[in-house]
C-alpha cells in the first residue's frame, strides 16, 4: 500500500456474532478476511494462509498470540502478522514439502480492529 492511500473503516459483523474464542471467515468491500476474538480482544487478518492459501477459519488454531494453519503449521504473530514459522508439517497434501520450499515466505497481513455502533470494524 502507498503511502498516499488511505486508510478506511468498514463494518465487518455485529458484535453480538463473534463470542470470544471463536473466529469466522468474512468479506468485507470484496476483501476476504479472517475476524476472530481471542482472550477477549478482536483480531482481523487475511482469510486464506500465506503457505498454499488454506482458509485459517477451517481449524486455524489461536495459542499463545499466534494463529496456526492446520495444513502445515504456518504460524504468524497476530499483532503484525510476522513469520514464526514456515511450513514445518508438509504432509499433506504429500506435495506440501516441495511447495513448502518452493514458495517464498511471506508474512500475513493483519488489520486494525475497532468497535462502533456494537459492530465490529475492520480497517484497510
Ligand atoms: S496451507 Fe497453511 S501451512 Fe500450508
Amino acid at each position: 500500500m502507498s503511502e498516499t492511500e488511505e486508510l478506511n473503516w468498514h463494518d465487518a459483523t455485529k458484535v453480538s456474532k463473534l463470542k470470544n474464542g471463536k473466529k469466522k471467515m468474512l468479506t468485507v468491500k470484496g476483501k476476504m478476511i479472517l475476524l476472530g476474538m481471542h482472550d477477549g480482544a478482536y483480531f482481523a487478518t487475511e482469510a486464506l494462509c500465506r503457505h498454499m492459501r488454506w482458509p485459517l477459519s477451517w481449524g486455524g488454531k489461536v495459542k499463545d498470540d499466534c494463529i496456526r494453519c492446520p495444513l502445515h503449521q504456518t504460524t504468524h504473530k497476530l499483532s503484525d502478522g510476522e513469520l514464526v514459522e514456515w511450513s514445518p508439517f508438509p504432509l499433506f497434501p504429500p506435495y506440501g514439502r516441495l511447495l513448502g520450499k518452493m514458495s517464498r515466505k511471506k508474512d500475513l497481513k493483519v488489520y486494525n480492529t475497532r468497535v462502533l455502533d456494537s459492530k465490529i470494524q475492520v480497517q484497510f
